[in-house]
């Protein structure tokens, strides 16, 4: 039976060392760091997301901004917005929640994002430097999910890593993270052919498709870490991509839905948006 890797508990540990570096840089330096989020159009659980992560911005003593645009926002407004948070003292980080309506370049408005306020990674240069193995901000999900593995305290160097989906967000800078781990590592997506031959030798499993109950106990290693960042409503329930209650009993580690990679993203946008504060002011 699998331990369960406890994103929420973990988290929580990660944010009491983030308040007292916040407590700290106020009284050594009067500086409160301060959070952008913008958010376009009506998608229910984007808003979600979105309202959780300023609740979590207060919650460790940061300015925190939502800027809510209508879905006919043009791209020309976004770029407008961005431009003047670039500008604005006050906001070390920015944050742009995706995906955008259809008539946006979500690329092209990432990349308008200065890369030094860039928390979420996305930035082409940030996305470029993570790849070269040259210092970037990382993606808030993915640098999560590297973190939880480490708290399983498995050595990563030569474990076989399979990523199943190869978001920009997920998928693809996971696999990255777990390569600069040395981890020998493959991506299965949509079109891979017979995707349980490579679950079946993988150590380390981080699902990332979006397809809920994609992966099941029989398809898995026996011992395997199992990462699951997959969250979808199903019949009113929060599900992921990974079938909990057959994997659990092959996994030697699991992280549940909701409750583990969730919170552990959000984490780390407080981290990364802590970083951006003190490159800018140390
Ligand atoms: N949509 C889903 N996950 C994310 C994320 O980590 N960052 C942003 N900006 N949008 C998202």
């Amino acid at each position: 039976m699998a331990k369960i890797l406890d994103g929420r508990k973990i988290s929580k540990e990660i944010r009491a060392d983030i308040i007292e570096r916040v407590d700290r840089m106020k009284e050594e330096k009067g500086i409160v760091p301060g959070l952008a989020v913008v958010i376009v159009g009506d998608d229910e659980a984007s808003h979600v997301y979105v309202s959780m992560k300023a609740k979590a911005c207060k919650s460790v003593g940061f300015h925190s901004e939502e800027h809510k645009l209508p879905e006919s926002t043009t791209q020309e407004e976004l770029l407008n917005l961005i431009d003047h948070l670039n500008n604005d003292d006050k906001i070390n980080g920015i944050l742009v929640q995706l995906p955008l309506p259809k008539h946006m370049d979500e690329n092209l408005v990432n990349s308008h994002i200065s890369p030094q306020k860039d928390v979420d990674g996305f930035h082409a240069v940030n996305m470029g430097n993570l790849t070269l193995g040259e210092e970037s901000y990382v993606p808030c999900t993915p640098k999560g999910i590297i973190e939880l593995i480490k708290r399983t305290g498995t050595d990563m160097a030569g474990k076989n890593a399979v990523v199943v989906g190869r978001s920009n967000i997920v998928g693809k800078p996971a696999a990255i993270l777990l390569l600069k781990e040395s981890c020998t590592t493959t991506i299965c997506h949509s079109k891979t052919k017979n995707m349980e031959l490579f679950l079946k030798e993988a150590d380390i499993v981080v699902a990332a498709a979006g397809v809920p109950n994609l992966i099941k106990g029989h398809m898995i290693k026996e011992g395997a870490i199992v990462i699951d960042a997959g969250t979808r409503k199903l019949d009113g329930k929060l599900v992921g991509d990974v079938e909990f209650d057959s994997a659990k009993e092959v996994a030697s580690w699991i992280t549940p839905v909701p409750g583990g990679v969730g919170p552990m993203t959000i984490t780390m946008l407080l981290e990364n948006t802590l970083e951006a504060t003190e490159k800018l002011w140390n």
